[in-house]
């Protein structure tokens, strides 16, 4: 019996590729479309290297139908999930039309695609900017959306879209997945985040830190009303996310309608933590200084989890200590281009 092919867009970046790790454990096999603007063919080597099975990779844009249309007939696609998109709050304030026509207009295409080709099951990845930067926490899936950003409003209108297709077609299977702090790397350490240019998120740029590519970590503002008075958010194991999407899949394959899911731990870990938690992992100290706030920055926000856990049977199962670690052998493992000789693994490992 074949596996089960899921179309994966995006899947060959940071979330996309611990995805097909997670979706190729569980027993499919991912048919890739990404356009590579922000991630490298290799990683699917390197996905290969983890599992023994290298995803098929369709290099095309999410907003091409036809390129769609095309890889539905071609592969024999069952399920969606669709990482594909944008994701810079800042680059988003400056090209706002780039990330409507990347992330909603490409949400839009795939979706009339998919009903052109009769799949009809889509998990689709959200974000918890959906809920701005004024919700009590911790943040439960009913809260009011109140994005303050380009980006985030993409993320809340895709959810609408998606919403009123699903009121007016009962076929459709739908999870919109709300991540929190997606951080941290495969535990092989053959699999990470790859930052264009310096990071603008907190444990990629620590990560450089101590391994000494960046002199100091700025802490964006220490006055904040939180325990120690720097920023506080819910930072959650990338490979939790990952099965957390085989979780929506199985769920949207089986019950129609939609539903939407926070992918967080629960708890919330101050910027000094995860500092201490690095130096702990690492064993190197990261130097620091207290600059001003980051314009747009919530003091504190992290997920109430408890309806992933009903819907989904999904919780995070990593702690902040492990997102470190494999952060940490991410880091070391090689230098990020991917320009070493791929390691082989046994496949499984
Ligand atoms: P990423 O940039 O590593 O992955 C996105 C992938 O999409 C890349 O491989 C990129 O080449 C591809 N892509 C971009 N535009 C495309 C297009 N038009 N057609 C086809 N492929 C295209 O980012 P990520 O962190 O893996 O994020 C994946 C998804 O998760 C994004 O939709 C993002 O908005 C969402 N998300 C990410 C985070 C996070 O902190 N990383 C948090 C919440 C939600
Ligand atoms: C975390 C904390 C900073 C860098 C972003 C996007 C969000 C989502 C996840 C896509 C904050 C502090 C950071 C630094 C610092 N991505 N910090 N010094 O802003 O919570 O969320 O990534 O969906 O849309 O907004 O993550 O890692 O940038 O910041 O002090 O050099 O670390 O102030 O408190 P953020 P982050």
């Amino acid at each position: 019996m074949p596996a089960p092919r899921i179309l994966v867009t995006g899947g060959a970046g940071f979330i996309g590729s611990h995805t097909c790790v997670a979706l190729i454990a569980a027993g499919y096999q991912p048919v890739v479309l990404d356009t590579l603007v922000n991630s490298d063919a290799r990683s699917l080597k390197r996905v290969a290297c983890i599992t023994g099975v290298e995803p098929v990779l369709v290099r095309a844009d999410v907003r091409d139908g036809a390129a769609l249309d095309r890889t539905f007939a071609a592969h024999g696609v069952q399920a969606v999930v669709h990482l594909a998109g944008l994701k810079a709050v800042g680059e988003s304030v400056a090209d706002p039309l780039g990330y409507y026509d990347v992330n909603l207009a490409g949400s839009l295409v795939l979706a009339r695609a998919m009903d052109r080709a009769g799949v009809r099951t889509l998990v689709f990845s959200s974000s918890a900017t959906v809920y701005g930067d004024s919700q009590p926490s911790p943040i439960a899936e009913a809260a009011p959306h109140g994005p303050v950003n380009p980006y985030g409003r993409t993320k809340s209108m895709v959810e609408s879209m998606l919403a009123d297709l699903s009121h007016a077609d009962a076929r459709w299977g739908i999870a919109c997945l709300r991540y929190f702090n997606p951080v941290g790397a495969h535990e092989s350490g053959l699999l990470g985040e790859l930052p264009n240019g310096p990071p603008n998120n907190l444990m990629p740029y620590i990560s450089q830190v101590a391994a000494g590519e960046r002199e100091c970590l700025v802490v964006h503002g220490a006055d904040y009303d939180t325990a120690d008075g720097t920023g506080v958010r819910d930072y959650v194991h990338v490979m939790d996310v990952a099965e957390g999407h085989v979780a929506a899949l199985h769920r949207a394959a089986r019950r129609p309608g939609i539903l939407m899911a926070n992918l967080g731990t629960g708890h919330g870990a101050s910027v000094l933590e995860v500092v201490s938690a690095f130096e702990r992992a690492s064993g190197r100290r990261i130097a620091l200084r207290i600059g001003p706030r980051r314009p747009g920055d919530a003091p504190a926000y992290w997920a109430d989890v408890r309806s992933a856990w009903r819907t989904l049977g999904w919780r995070a199962r990593r702690d902040l200590d492990q997102m470190c670690a494999d952060s940490w052998r991410w880091q070391c493992a090689s230098p990020h281009g991917f320009d070493d000789p791929v390691p082989t693994l046994v496949p499984g490992a």
